[in-house]
């Protein structure tokens, strides 16, 4: 292991046959944290090439189980997005793309930190099971074409030690360790083509496009060496996606939008999504007639019917697809007013998103019954004294609510000449 990290550490090109000898010897033991933060320190100075990332990335999809997909007809499709504030994209894309004859197997995370998580949201709906047996899981695409399940620990499980560490010494900052850990959990799935949402701006991860158009770039790269078809969007950040932001809200935001009245900027990228999924997927000969076609699932009602087929299948109380509110039914509402009257210029989305990370978890087991819902997005006209947001929370914990009505609040920049920036601002395909 000395040899491997002087060699890094020299700016060296690792050999495919290294790079598996320590993702091995980390993931047994063998190799100790310390020799692998070196080498992690090593690779974020010195990089990697591509060939090398893809050898990482396969080494790490190869520590633990992989699904078998074979058994699920058509060609399947998977939808990651590197997480946002109110990102609750999956929840309707998935059902929606199913709807338009493409079967998506998709396995998603917990929330990381401000960015929330697909399954905390869908977990909102009481009784639904995310915790999915591989077999139950296939079946469930097959049969209906679509699955939204809690990545196991098995999945990946190098890609787990190493993000750990990776926290801790500061070396989480880096595209081939970013690229490679997003795209080892995914080749672990094993569909056969991806849509990735890279997200850039304020409420992201990463911040300027360069970086992300890199990072898109490097995951691009990886599936077309290990021959699944990927498209890479970079989308902006700023503000909060949509008008929700919490678990609860945003499931209750999902299903209005399946129901054909969602939020401009959110059905925006729904749609966007959806067309490159549809095409990649062989439903459509392109993404904008993708696109045309998951506009008509959400206007007939399509993308909804398979959310609720999909709910139920998982064990999940249908009712709450006709009564989305319920999800925060009995939550204490904080009014937020403007403080002066103009446009709205900016909503910091990080803001918002921490501000809501904070207040759950001050709830503890009623987690559900937090968030924000934003009544004003930028560019919007606000008079002072008109209600700009509401935060809701579960009643016994006032202090901390008031607290993130006061951060949200915050949030708010108003101004004159409002600019609002293009949702879509790259595009990478292999
Ligand atoms: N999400 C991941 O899964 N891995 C990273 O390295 C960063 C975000």
């Amino acid at each position: 292991m000395r040899d491997i990290i002087a060699k890094k550490r020299d700016g060296r090109e690792l050999t495919a046959e290294e790079i598996a000898a320590v993702v091995r010897d980390y993931t047994s033991g063998e190799m100790v944290d310390a020799q692998m933060a070196a080498l992690l320190m090593a690779i974020v100075l010195r990089g990697m090439t591509p060939r090398e990332t893809a050898d990482l990335t396969l080494a790490m999809a190869d520590s633990g189980e992989r699904l078998d997909l074979s058994s699920i007809p058509g060609t399947k499709i998977d939808k990651h997005s590197t997480g946002g504030v109110g990102d609750k994209t999956t929840l309707v894309v998935a059902p929606l793309v199913a709807a338009c004859g493409v079967p998506v197997p998709k396995m998603s995370g917990r929330a990381l930190g401000h960015t929330g998580g697909t399954i905390d949201k869908l977990e909102c709906i009481p009784g639904l099971v995310t915790d999915l047996s591989p077999e139950a899981f296939c079946a469930q695409v097959s049969e209906i074409g679509v699955a939204i399940a809690a990545q196991t620990e098995r999945m990946a499980p190098a890609d787990k030690k190493v993000y750990a560490l990776r926290d801790a010494t500061a070396t989480v900052e880096s595209v081939p360790l970013i690229a490679s850990s997003v795209m080892s959990k995914k080749l672990a799935v094993g569909a056969d083509g991806i849509v990735l949402d890279v997200k850039v701006g304020r409420g992201a991860f990463v911040h300027d496009a360069a970086r992300a158009e890199k990072l898109a770039e490097a995951m691009a790269q990886i599936g077309a060496r290990a021959g699944m078809k990927v498209v890479a969007l970079v989308t902006r950040m700023d503000e909060p996606l949509g008008c929700a932001v919490g678990d609860g809200v945003e499931m209750m935001e999902a299903i209005s939008t399946l129901a054909g009245n969602g939020p401009p900027d959110f059905v925006e990228l729904c749609e966007i999504v959806a067309g490159h999924m549809i095409a990649l997927g062989g439903a459509s000969p392109n993404p904008g007639e993708g696109r045309k076609l998951a506009t008509r699932r959400l206007a007939d009602g399509s993308g909804l019917g398979k959310l609720r087929e999909m709910v139920r299948r998982q064990g999940g109380e249908e009712q709450v697809i006709d009564d989305p509110e319920a999800l925060i039914r009995g939550a204490h509402r904080s009014v937020i007013t403007g403080q002066e009257t103009g446009e709205v210029v900016g909503i910091d989305a990080r803001r918002v998103g921490a501000a809501m990370r904070d207040l759950k978890s001050a709830a503890r087991e009623h987690r559900r019954l937090c968030g924000a819902l934003l009544h004003k997005k930028v560019g919007d006209r606000v008079v002072r004294g008109e209600l700009i947001a509401t935060v809701v929370a579960p009643d016994g914990i006032a202090e901390a609510a008031e607290q993130a009505a006061r951060e949200v609040a915050e949030s708010f920049s108003t101004g004159e000449n409002a600019v609002r920036s293009p949702l879509l601002v790259g595009l990478t395909e292999m």
